[in-house]
């Protein structure tokens, strides 16, 4: 089965040629980092009105990529959420109306999953049950991934999510936006010597704005004495040992040995070196998505379709008329 997926929840319009939920054919990013980077961060509107242009141009480069016409798609997967609605609602309504033109389902489809869904990609012979360790702009979350299409939050943040907080402390070392990557490639000329913060909960709950608050306060009272380096890579430390900690606890408290990364952050070049040293220590399996599937990307929101799809989790067009995009949208929902 062919799916055409759709991604356009935040700043990358991107549309994916995806062969039964595995086997990427086509995958079209078009980003818009470079016009968003003058304002440091994401300007809505102007996120909108670039998905409107581009869409249509990304949708037939995907299918000329793919040497498929309109006529080979089976179904659509497209994010209806979470993200920013107004980018949302340009590739629910282009699918919308893609759907109804071809006569053909629609399965909505949500943004962590697609996230989840990119180590389908990179690993043909991964089956869940797993715990999912999500971490992206938006969002921090642990999920017990029972099924494809099952979902069990175990744990989220309760502030800021872990892409956000690298995103700001960039800002504050007066580093470019998108900062995760820059905040990375600063600490690996500095060292461990800033103490941050850590939170602890009764629950396998996060949390960033603390340590976020903390790396600000530094910077102001230190100035131009602040070591940069050092900063980034005690940050980056920081973060990544709560996240790891966090998430190897609940596993082994709820016994859970196989763990996927999902989402931008997973990225981060510590972030996957610890999470594969933890897991070898435990002789547990560790799964972290290809690169280019770290991001967002349609080939995860195809992938996770084919999911739902098989499971029945799609729609007839004509029964699904009044699809919307949901900002806040909740995985279990
Ligand atoms: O998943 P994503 O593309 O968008 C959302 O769904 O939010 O994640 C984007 C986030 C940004 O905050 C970006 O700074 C962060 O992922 N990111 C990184 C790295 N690459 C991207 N954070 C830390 N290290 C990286 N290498
Ligand atoms: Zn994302």
């Amino acid at each position: 089965m062919i799916c055409l997926g759709i991604e356009t929840s935040c700043d990358e319009t991107s549309v994916a040629v995806v062969k039964d939920g595995r086997e990427v054919i086509s995958n079209i990013v078009s980003t818009q980092i470079e016009i968003h980077k003058e304002y440091g961060g994401v300007v809505p509107e102007i996120a909108s009105r670039k998905h409107l242009s581009n869409i249509a141009y990304v949708v037939d480069e995907a299918l000329e990529k793919a040497n498929i016409t309109f006529s080979d798609i089976d179904y659509i997967g497209v994010t209806y959420g979470p993200g920013l609605v107004g980018a949302l609602l340009v590739g629910v309504a282009y699918a919308k109306s893609l759907a109804y033109a071809l006569n053909i389902p629609i399965v909505p489809t949500h943004h962590i999953e697609g996230h989840i869904a990119a180590n389908y990609i990179t690993y043909s012979n991964l089956k869940p049950p797993f715990m999912a360790l999500v971490v992206s702009g938006g969002h921090s979350h642990l999920i017990h991934v029972k099924d494809y299409t099952e979902f069990e939050i175990i744990g989220k943040t309760r502030d800021d999510a872990v892409g956000e907080a690298f995103d700001k402390v960039a800002r504050v070392l007066g580093l470019p936006y998108p900062g995760g990557p820059e905040v990375s490639k600063l600490a690996q000329n500095g060292k461990f010597t800033y103490k941050l913060p850590k939170t602890k909960f009764d629950n396998y709950d996060f949390s960033f704005s603390g340590i976020k608050t903390a790396v600000i306060n530094i910077a102001h009272k230190e100035g131009e004495k602040l070591r940069k380096e050092d900063m980034a890579c005690s940050f980056e430390t920081t973060v990544c040992e709560e996240l790891i900690n966090n998430c190897f606890l609940a596993m082994k408290e709820l016994g859970i040995k196989r763990v996927v990364l999902a989402g931008g952050v997973s990225a981060n070049r510590l972030l996957r070196k610890m999470l594969q040293e933890t897991a070898q220590k435990l002789n547990y399996e560790a799964y972290i998505p290809d690169l280019k599937y770290c991001t967002d990307n349609a080939a995860m929101i195809a992938s996770a379709a084919h999911f739902n799809y098989i499971s029945g989790k799609y729609y007839n067009i004509e029964e699904k008329l009044d699809l919307n995009a949901k900002a806040n949208l909740k995985i279990c929902d």
